[in-house]
């Protein structure tokens, strides 16, 4: 009897540590992701001409997005399709080369840019091409907002 629930309390823990391992990969992405989110706010804003260009939070936000899109590519394991409000959709699994390949074009786009927004005129021709690689990949691969 103590055996059987010694192996019941087991088997409970194992299923219940593989559940947890793949909520945490989508947590660790979505993480990375809003932050990339808030990163691309202020420019955002300095594109609208709703607050002044500032070279320095533009390099910073860029920062942002080469470190977070050069992890990014690693947290979309086959366990963590679904679950933990993902808004991934399936395709994105089925052609996971062009994502990696989205993730470091984005990477290599914002390595450049830093050397391209020291003026106002520079930033406005450069930041929509940077962030052109996020919308791209959430029309193929994230679930549309409404
Ligand atoms: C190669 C694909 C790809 C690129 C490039 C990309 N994203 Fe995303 N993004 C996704 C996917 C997929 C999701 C949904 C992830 C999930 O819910 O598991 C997402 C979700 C998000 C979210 C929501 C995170 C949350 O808390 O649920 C934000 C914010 C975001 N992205 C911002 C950005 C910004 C800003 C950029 C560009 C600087 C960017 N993304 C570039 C694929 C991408």
């Amino acid at each position: 009897m103590l055996r059987l629930l010694v192996i019941a309390l087991l088997t409970a823990i194992t299923i219940s540590s593989a559940a947890a391992q793949n909520l945490e990969v989508i947590k660790a992405r979505k993480d990375l992701l809003s932050d990339m989110g808030d990163a691309a706010k202020q420019p955002g804003k300095m594109m609208k001409q709703e607050i002044p260009f500032d070279s320095d939070t533009v390099k910073a936000s860029l920062d942002v997005f080469i470190d977070k899109a050069s992890k990014l590519p690693e947290l979309f394991p086959e366990d963590s399709k679904t679950g933990g409000k993902t808004e991934a959709l399936p395709a994105l699994w089925e052609n996971k080369d062009d994502v990696i390949s989205r993730f470091k074009k984005l990477v290599d786009t914002a390595q450049a840019a830093k050397n391209n927004v020291a003026d106002e005129f520079d930033f406005i021709d450069t930041w929509p091409t940077v962030v052109g690689n996020c919308g791209g990949c959430h029309k193929k691969y994230r679930v549309e907002k409404k």
